[in-house]
């Protein structure tokens, strides 16, 4: 995304054509970057030479997963549509990892049946599960086990993961506990320890401490694991005042790791791919001037884009035609659903803007469109790709009677 001349740019095309084209609300995201972000990811990590899966719970498109695959990383699922989906995008299963702390007999007999890399499992429980379905198909399977570290992420409270109070993963004690009960099982093989703490994480010193913890157990547990899965969380700068985070740093704490242990890294990262590739067109339905403020009425809502409502997110909003006409007054740019928390942004000043005029909200690629929702039975906006100067259309709008 850029300006040329005052007017926004995504790639080779002009913003407003793309809104006129497409119409509005809908998700735009930039091929290039997506390349580049993939990338940046493996440069960053280059001589810990990790396997990569990405997270498909932060954009579960197909056309992109096809991207993310063309590329060669695999992918982090959460749950059976995901697992189907990216085996439909043709991400090999031996690249794929299925993490959560709920998953159902069916969805372990799926993947199962896919011979994935590995099941990361979340509880004593789920280790049952999957040792009594493994049983019944006289096969050995690879699963890991999550540690949580109990480590405060120094993220935003709803995103956090790795605290005890989280229900994320098992403690040291358990986690010891379980892997010598399932030591000598005939149907398991606990090849992996997986650890993530949280997402938007932006401070290298958590990872530290993770590290930390996750080489301790290691010592404790004399256990001898092929992989280690770290997890995702790397934060991306949504406004000036993030902090970017330090890869380098990063990237030496785990190499200083590998000296100690022969093991494949694994990272599940969603958002730092994701994020920064797309934004969502949308149109100024009515400006409403009170005596405080003047509310921008945007055709996108909570529904669309629920992260600001959800966590307090912060997106910047940025016009498709910049202006130098700047009105020192409250804005607050809002969806037209009853709710008080259908607020994207509180700006104290913007530039003079119009009724019908197009404004995008950035970086909603990551926890955007796979958030979406029906709520007040408006349909899901549309998705589209640019490719310098083509675009398509990579999930056409929902329409009202599909879902009335
Ligand atoms: N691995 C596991 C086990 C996870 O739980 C997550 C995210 C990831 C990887 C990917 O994390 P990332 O690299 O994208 O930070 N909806 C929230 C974020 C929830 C993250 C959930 N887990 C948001 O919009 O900020």
């Amino acid at each position: 995304m850029n300006f040329k001349s005052n007017k926004l740019y995504i790639e080779n095309i002009e913003a407003t054509k793309l809104a006129k084209k497409f119409g509005t609300p809908s998700y735009c995201y930039s091929l290039s970057k997506l390349k580049k972000n993939i990338q940046n990811f493996k440069k960053n990590f280059e001589s810990v030479n990790p396997l990569i899966c990405f997270s498909v719970k932060s954009n579960s498109n197909l056309q992109i997963l096809k991207e993310i695959k063309r590329s060669g990383i695999g992918a982090d699922v959460v749950s059976k549509g995901e697992l189907i989906i990216a085996l439909k995008a043709g991400i090999s299963p031996k690249k794929i990892v299925f993490s959560g702390i709920g998953k159902t007999f069916d969805e372990i007999k799926f993947a199962i049946k896919k011979n994935i890399l590995l099941i990361n499992a979340e509880s004593e429980s789920e280790i049952r599960e999957i040792e009594k379905i493994a049983k019944t198909k006289k096969k050995k399977i690879n699963i890991g086990l999550r540690l949580n570290p109990n480590i405060d992420a120094k993220t935003l409270k709803k995103i956090s993961t790795g605290k005890d109070e989280d229900k994320f993963g098992v403690t040291e004690s358990v986690f010891l506990k379980i892997l010598k009960k399932f030591r000598d099982s005939k149907y398991l093989c606990i090849k992996c320890l997986s650890v993530h703490i949280g997402s938007q994480i932006t401070d290298y010193h958590p990872y530290a401490k993770m590290i930390d913890v996750v080489q301790k157990t290691i010592k404790k547990s004399k256990h001898k694991f092929d992989f280690i899965d770290l997890g995702g969380g790397m934060g991306i700068k949504y406004n000036n005042k993030t902090k970017s985070l330090n890869y380098k740093k990063y990237n030496l704490i785990i190499k200083k790791f590998l000296k100690k242990n022969n093991v494949k890294i694994i990272f599940e990262p969603g958002r730092s791919i994701i994020a920064d590739t797309a934004v969502l067109l949308t149109k100024i339905i009515y400006i409403k001037t009170t005596r405080k403020k003047n509310f921008i009425i945007l055709d996108a809502a909570m529904n669309d884009l629920i992260r600001p409502a959800l966590y307090g997110a912060i997106h910047q909003i940025a016009p498709l035609q910049r202006n130098n006409k700047i009105i020192n007054k409250m804005h607050d740019f809002v969806g037209p659903i009853c709710e008080s928390t259908d607020k994207f942004l509180s700006l104290k000043k913007y530039q003079k803007l119009n009724e019908k005029e197009v404004l995008v909200i950035c970086d909603v690629g990551a926890y955007g469109m796979v958030l979406a929702s029906n709520y007040n039975l408006r349909a899901k906006p549309s998705e589209i790709m640019v490719n310098k100067s083509s675009v398509k259309v990579i999930l056409k709008r929902q329409q009202l009677n599909t879902i009335i």
